[in-house]
């Protein structure tokens, strides 16, 4: 016989509480619908890989957030949002044991459900905010507003405190997507950084030289595309023309306040600037830590796409048991994008042969 004290596996993972959470509503296993038990267990799965995936992103932005982060640090980051890929990749899969349920089989409970959606996932809510999705950046709103659905719900249900009280808690965090962008501000641009007077100067006359250079590498591509007849002469000069123009705005952060304009155009500057020299040694993590945060964005948009052609194929086009547009709703979400920035330099890099000439290459070898 083991000692009281002596560790256990059921006793370290709370197994007896754990095993006995899938009642339902009925509080009863005996009384669930032959595919409810699978239904119950696999939200519980994916809740619990939201919960790990809040304390990854939250391990994340402090480490990224201090006000100076030490090299050895990113590494740590890249790592944690490494884990949070792996988890969503996994949780895409899931959605294929979600699948086996049949239509009718899942008529035969859906009913009773009713408003219980994952749209009151406060969790799932947690991650968007956390990550830095605002109200401003959904394009989900006319199909269904799920943070009013979620507070409507939670209001009148006894449980509901829960969700509004995480809900109000993760509003008044720092996101992922501010701790990256303070840390991006402070990148060495052409070997300047904003400490140095002259600075903006530099960051101001790399990003001319960039849309300089943009210029000249799109005539070579518009020469091919008209000559090949792809498109005609006056069609290509209109759309190249239309990409510089948006390039420049984007770079020069013409659309953000006076005040914050020069922030702004500092922190797309440097993502512009790890990207195109992305070879550099002193760049290697940097890069590695956008890769990684682009990926993150990916796998949550995959996991959004994947739930909706799931919904598609076991309740068609019907209402959500929430009441949201069911799965017009969740094609929208998947519009959503949080790093709209990262998204955007894409858009805009240039081939290596036509990039503007490195300043002060040696500032970005090995110590
Ligand atoms: C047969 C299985 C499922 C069906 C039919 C289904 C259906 C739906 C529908 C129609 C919505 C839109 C909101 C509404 O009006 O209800 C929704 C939202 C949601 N569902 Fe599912 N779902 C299923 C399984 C899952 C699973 C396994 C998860 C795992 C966590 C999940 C997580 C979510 C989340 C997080 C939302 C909110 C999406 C957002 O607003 O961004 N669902 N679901």
């Amino acid at each position: 016989m083991s000692a009281p004290n002596t560790p256990t596996y059921w006793d370290y993972l709370g197994l007896e509480q754990l095993l006995s959470l899938q009642g339902g509503l009925e509080g009863d296993e005996t009384r669930l619908m032959p595919d409810e038990l699978h239904f119950i267990v696999v939200h519980q799965v994916f809740e619990l890989w939201f919960k790990l995936i809040l304390r990854e992103v939250r391990l994340a932005r402090d480490h990224l957030a201090a006000p100076v982060v030490p090299e050895e640090h990113v590494p740590y980051v890249v790592h944690h949002l490494r884990r949070v890929n792996t988890i969503a990749g996994l949780m895409v899969a899931q959605f294929g044991v979600m699948e086996t349920l049949t239509p009718q089989d899942f008529l035969d409970f859906r009913a009773k459900l009713v408003p219980a959606s994952g749209f009151q996932s406060f969790q799932m809510r947690e991650v968007e905010i956390l990550l830095g999705l605002t109200a401003e950046q959904r394009t989900d709103k006319d199909f269904g507003d799920p943070l009013a659905a979620l507070r409507r719900f939670a209001e009148a249900s006894p449980g509901g405190k829960l969700a509004i009280d995480r809900i109000v808690a993760v509003q008044k965090e720092h996101t992922l997507r501010e701790a990256l962008h303070a840390w991006l501000h402070r990148t060495p641009i052409q070997g300047s950084t904003p400490d140095e007077a002259g600075d903006d100067a530099v960051v101001t006359s790399f990003i001319d030289q960039y849309l300089a250079k943009q210029v000249e590498s799109h005539r070579g591509q518009r020469d091919r595309i008209v000559e090949v007849g792809a498109l005609p002469p006056a069609a290509a000069d209109a759309k190249f023309a239309a990409a510089q123009a948006q390039a420049r705005s984007f770079l020069m952060a013409e659309e953000v306040d006076p005040g914050e304009r020069a922030r702004t155009r500092r922190t797309r500057a440097a993502i512009l600037f790890i990207e195109s020299y992305r070879e550099l040694p002193l760049l290697a993590w940097p890069r590695l830590l956008l890769d990684t945060v682009v990926e993150l964005e990916s796998s949550l948009v995959l996991f959004r796409t994947r739930h909706a052609r799931m919904v598609e194929r076991v309740i068609g086009r019907r209402l959500g048991t929430g009441g949201s547009a069911g799965v017009a709703y969740l094609d929208r979400t998947a519009e959503n994008r949080i790093f709209t920035e990262l998204w955007a330099v894409r858009t805009m890099l240039l081939p290596r042969v036509d990039l503007p000439s490195l300043q002060r290459r040696e500032d970005y070898g090995f110590a």
